[in-house]
């Protein structure tokens, strides 16, 4: 009796010991497995992240300078002789010739890199002489983007110009401009 519930007790505690060293392997097994997952689940989301962000930068990127290389293009392969047919729609206003006249609009000789509201003897609209008296200049961007559309450009300005959609014909007209400009800065 006492024997056979000594053999009892001792094969239960046997059988307790081996299902303790069971689920301590079971545990050590399952959290080495669970880490090597973890560690392996890190270097593998870096990467793909990455490669996300880099495909969703590159075409911003590419557009934006596509843009910018798209009109310093045309202003370095722009051609004045074509520029003096576009400048017909601002010949009503505007003379270019130095030392001459003021028309509706301001003489337009030397104004490309100079000062905005560059005639003296001319009354500009409030926001175009505020950004000359700034120290604001006629450079290339600043032209263009004035003849994207004047009134978007200076708030209340006196030119009654719709504005030019062709970024050909701005980059031209300048040209012109820039011709009829002593000692204009380089191009961009
Ligand atoms: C209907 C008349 C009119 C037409 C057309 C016109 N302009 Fe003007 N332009 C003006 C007036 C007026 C101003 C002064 C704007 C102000 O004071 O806000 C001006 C200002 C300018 C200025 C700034 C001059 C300075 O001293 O700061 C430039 C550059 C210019 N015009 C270029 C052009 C070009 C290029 C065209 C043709 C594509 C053109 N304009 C067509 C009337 C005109």
């Amino acid at each position: 009796m006492g024997y056979e519930t000594g053999t009892k007790m001792h094969f239960s505690l046997l059988e307790k010991l081996g299902a303790a060293v069971l689920i301590c392997a079971w545990t050590i097994y399952g959290a080495n497995q669970l880490s090597g997952m973890l560690v392996n689940a890190t270097p593998l989301e870096q990467p793909a992240i990455a490669v996300a962000a880099v495909e969703r930068a590159a075409p911003a990127e590419a557009a934006s300078a596509g843009a910018e290389v798209d009109f310093d293009t045309l202003l370095a392969q722009a051609d004045p002789a074509k520029g003096e047919k576009v400048f017909g729609k601002c010949k009503a206003c505007h003379g270019v010739e130095e030392g001459g006249a003021n028309k509706v609009g301001p003489n337009l000789w030397g104004v490309v890199g100079g000062p905005k509201a560059h005639m003296k003897d001319f009354t500009y609209s409030a926001t175009l002489a505020d950004m000359g008296a700034k120290g604001g200049k006629w450079g290339y961007e600043e032209l263009n983007q004035f003849l994207i559309s004047p009134k978007d450009y200076v708030a209340g300005t006196k030119m009654s110009f719709a504005g030019l959609k062709s970024a050909e014909d701005r980059a031209n007209v300048i040209a012109f401009m820039r011709a009829n400009t002593p000692n204009p800065p380089p191009l961009p």
